[in-house]
């Protein structure tokens, strides 16, 4: 069947459906070469000559998440910094880029160390509020908007289709860090977005085993001309083996972000009501300040992470961290083991995070067990 017929869970679980052809191989090799034969006459007729520009490795994990996103092309990086950053270095110097006060705290740093230098001009806004948005994009000098939606950690929502539109208008690119939302929930594309990044270490792997970035493009122009340059010069590459690992990764996509979801938006609604709990940062539910947008752009669900903030402030977030048995406290999130976090522990000084936040990633357990573990935890702090 032609693949643009089929729902993209099948796409998913076939990996595209491509067997080896030299061997029938349902599973393609791993490739470890980090260099290629040229041919007698001295061309590379087959079109890679060194591991940094490329690898076989990369051609179905690439074209599963175009594929997922609806766009012409992808890059696998080493990491979502890498893919993210990649973005910015194929920038014109001293460009001026508008981005959310609300993002992974480790890009918002390193966007404001590129302001300080001069390499980036950029502009912080609630990205929630279009109007700010509107306000901040210089028309025929803004070059890039970035969003990021669900917004880490406080899992706020962007108009993707209105961000679109304000950055067309001001003549500027619109990248959306989609980690969260997974192309199983929103497709930023569709709704205008001209390039999304993904840290695919997070739910495209799902198994908290690799480290890996990819961006996706809606058109093969210029611009993804020098995208393509960024990686091959900057050398952010994936390795062989995660890139066969992440494919891996991607073909149970659908089913691990479908139960993520159901039982995140149960956790929500279940510690909306707790005693301990201040309120809970979740899109899902109704009170959420980005509910009515997150329902329009997103299908199927609202994501598998959200925030809550412990009531008795941040000694009693901590303890609360501290009392978990079941959950891990680790960083990171979108793998099959749940995980809660202390979040302004992580980000320090200068974060938007409010110091009573615990950032809790919902993996594929039975959520009755991390409801009652939980619920422990939260008593007993
Ligand atoms: C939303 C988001 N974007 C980007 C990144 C960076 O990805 P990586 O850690 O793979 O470099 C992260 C990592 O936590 C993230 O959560």
């Amino acid at each position: 069947m032609p693949s643009n017929t089929l729902h993209p869970t099948t796409l998913a679980a076939q990996a595209l459906g491509w067997t080896d052809q030299a061997t029938g191989a349902v599973i393609l090799p791993l490739h470890t070469a980090t260099t290629f034969e040229r041919d007698p006459d001295n061309q590379y007729r087959r079109g890679r000559s060194y591991g940094r520009a490329d690898n076989p490795g990369y051609d179905q994990p690439q074209a599963l998440i175009s594929a997922l996103e609806g766009g012409e092309a992808s890059l696998l990086f080493a990491s979502g910094m890498a893919a993210a950053t990649a973005v910015f270095h194929s920038l014109p110097l001293g460009a001026h880029v508008v981005a959310p006060q609300v993002m992974y705290w480790a890009l918002r740093r390193w966007l404001a160390m590129a302001d300080a230098s001069g390499a980036l001009q950029v502009d912080f806004v609630d990205a929630t509020a279009l109007d700010q948005l509107r306000a901040a994009v210089r028309p025929g000098q803004t070059r890039l908007v970035w969003i990021e939606t669900p917004a880490n950690p406080l899992w706020s929502i962007t108009d993707i289709a209105g961000a679109a539109g304000i950055a067309h208008a001001a003549g500027a690119l619109l990248a959306v860090d989609s980690t969260a939302a997974t192309p199983v929930l929103t497709r930023p594309l569709a709704l205008g977005a001209d390039l999304v990044m993904h840290s695919a270490t997070k739910y495209l792997n799902g198994h908290s085993d690799v480290m890996a970035g990819s961006l996706t493009v809606s058109r093969e122009d210029e611009f993804w001309q020098r995208l393509v340059a960024a990686r091959s010069g900057g050398g952010g590459i994936l390795g062989s083996l995660e890139a066969y690992l992440l494919l891996r990764g991607m073909r149970t996509l659908f089913p691990r972000v479908e139960r993520a979801c159901r039982s995140a938006q149960l956790i929500a609604e279940h510690f909306a009501e707790h005693p301990n709990v201040e309120v809970v940062l979740y899109p899902g539910l109704a009170g959420h300040p980005g509910h009515a947008v997150a329902a329009r752009q997103m299908t199927g669900g609202f994501g598998g992470m959200l925030s809550i903030r412990v009531k008795g402030g941040e000694a009693a977030a901590i303890a609360t961290a501290a009392g978990v048995r079941l959950w891990k406290r680790a960083t990171s999130l979108g793998g099959v083991e749940s995980l809660v976090e202390h979040r302004a522990s992580v980000e320090g000084a200068g974060s938007p995070v409010p110091p009573d936040l615990l950032r809790l990633s919902v993996g594929i357990e039975d959520e009755g067990d991390l409801i009652l573990d939980l619920e422990a935890a939260l008593s007993a702090a």
